[in-house]
């Protein structure tokens, strides 16, 4: 169908967890209209669930050194360097600003209270309300969003492809609304850039700890608009997913990191510590390989689970601390004060995404910016320290905002319009997330991969349906799954969280690089 209706901005911002907002924050007043379009809700993204916190060197005895060389060290030589620089020492200031907006974080004695988590030799974790740092986050931002008049807001609103000018670049983008009064339907914003801060894919999973809305729409847009998609192999699983039973999908509850910082144990069923002998850092090990140790105790032990005992925490400590995880354990039937918390890796973090370069800029794409778990900034490498994701978010959009103001394109119509042939049912989304999680999840192979990919590729030959939110974010899936798997296909070695069962060894000589996934603008 023709778009229903067309509007204008001068920069649309796709997304509005704490990279999208702050990206609209900074470009205020250095550009005209602004626009931040939300598949949902404003808080409904992956910001909001943030337990553990955001990481900075904001603490005595640390230094954005240190937290380089443990970035450095969790990444697992895939990290970007100079990216790892501009994260850690712009990352003390763009806290401090964040907290200027009014995000208001825990303190001990007067001073921020800092934390430790899996990979850090500090504590340098800042946290709100115990273990709700990202509604605190997303709650000041929404606020100060608020109090900028010249930034729009469209909810419910799903961005379904970038309309491209003649040169290739940006010159705007379809939308999807459901229902926002004057604009409903399928649309058309004009437009002289794009910040794409939509997050990550974890729905692509059966079992992740991001909420609904992460089914990778940024990243499929992204690919098939001709940007350069990097390191998307590198998917990285939380070791710490409450176990809900075989039986549950969809979004699961985290226990944070923080919890083991703050001194819980894992165990196996026989009550034998399962990190002791593993790693020097033990239960604080980076999140791979703790993610790593427990799944191969539960193939050891045929259990489907490993167990958390953090009882020791004692109740008072539980209820000041984690009083979000204590609610929600319970309400599953687990009391953490008195009960072992039966615990799995699950699906958490997309550590690769569009390529950009150190000022968010998407390789490709004139126009096109990324930022937050969307991007591929080169910090993460193969494997995210913990609590660095937020300031990620945090520095690389105040980054783009930096140089965007100066590289705003002239307004041109689009060339033609790109959108597909065919979309995918929503009755499909299922079968993906089957295939993604028994063949390309935590444990990989070449037989698996190979397998998933025909999978995958049936999947997208079955027949076309109508547009809707619900075919796009299908569509969406199936073509982020597929990138992925032809990623984790060609990485014939185990580093960080890419884990390949007939590679065991992380092979310097053949695979320090990253893995480029670009799609010749077209339907994959
Ligand atoms: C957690 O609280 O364990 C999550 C922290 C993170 O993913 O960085």
């Amino acid at each position: 169908p023709e778009p229903g209706w067309t509007t204008y901005a001068d920069v649309v911002v796709v997304g509005s967890g704490i990279a999208g907002l702050t990206a609209a924050l900074r470009l205020y007043g250095q550009v005209g209209k602004i626009l931040v379009v939300t598949k949902d809700v404003l808080d409904a993204g992956s910001t909001q669930w943030a337990q553990g916190g955001i990481a900075a060197a904001l603490g005595p005895g640390d230094t954005p050194a240190q937290h380089e060389h443990d970035t450095l060290v969790a990444g697992a030589g895939g990290c970007d360097r100079d990216a790892v620089r501009a994260l850690v020492t712009e990352g003390p200031a763009a806290v401090r600003e964040l907290i200027s907006w009014g995000a208001v974080f825990d303190q001990h004695e007067g001073a921020l209270s800092l934390t430790r988590e899996g990979g850090h030799l500090r504590d340098r974790i800042a946290h709100a309300g115990g273990d709700a740092t990202g509604a605190e986050i997303q709650r000041a931002l929404i606020a100060a969003v608020g109090k900028a008049p010249e930034i729009e807001v469209i909810q419910h609103a799903l961005a379904v492809d970038l309309l491209p000018a003649a040169d290739g670049g940006v010159a705007g983008l379809t939308l999807h609304v459901l229902g926002e009064g004057q604009i409903d339907g399928v649309g058309q914003v004009l437009c002289r850039a794009v910040v794409l801060a939509s997050g990550g894919l974890g729905q692509v999973f059966s079992q992740s700890t991001n909420p609904s809305v992460a089914t990778g729409d940024g990243m499929a847009l992204a690919i098939r608009a001709g940007a350069t998609l990097r390191d998307l192999e590198f998917v990285q699983f939380h070791p710490t997913v409450m176990w809900l039973g075989e039986e549950s999908q969809g979004q699961q509850p985290l226990i944070s990191e923080a919890v083991r910082g703050e001194g819980a144990f894992l165990f196996d069923d026989a009550g034998r510590r399962i990190m002791e002998g593993v790693h020097p850092l033990a239960d604080l090990a980076p999140r791979d390989v703790v993610a790593k140790a427990i799944t191969r105790r539960m193939h050891e032990t045929g259990r489907p689970h490993a167990w958390l005992d953090a009882r020791h925490l004692g109740a008072d400590f539980w209820e000041r601390r984690f009083p979000t995880i204590l609610a929600t354990a319970r309400v599953h039937g687990v009391d953490p004060v008195s009960e072992l918390i039966p615990v799995a890796p699950a699906q958490h973090y997309a550590s690769g995404g569009v390529a950009t370069d150190l000022w968010g800029r998407a390789a490709g794409v004139p126009g096109l910016y990324a930022t937050g778990e969307v991007a591929c900034s080169g910090v993460h490498g193969a494997n995210r320290l913990a609590s660095n994701s937020l300031l990620e978010g945090l520095v690389f959009s105040r980054r783009i905002a930096e140089v965007l103001p100066g590289e705003l394109r002239d307004r041109t119509d689009p060339v033609v319009d790109p959108r597909p042939e065919g979309l995918l049912p929503g009755s499909a989304r299922s079968a993906v997330q089957e295939v993604m999680t028994d063949r390309v999840g935590v444990l990989r192979t070449a037989a698996g991969l190979a397998s998933a990919g025909s999978d995958l590729a049936a999947l997208a030959a079955e027949p076309a349906t109508e547009p809707g939110p619900d075919s796009w974010e299908t569509t969406n899936l199936v073509t982020v799954s597929r990138a992925l798997t032809a990623a984790a296909t060609l990485r014939e070695e185990t580093r960080g969280s890419h884990w390949r069962d007939d590679f065991p060894a992380r092979d310097d000589a053949e695979w320090a690089g990253h893995i480029d996934v670009v799609v010749d603008r077209g339907r994959p």
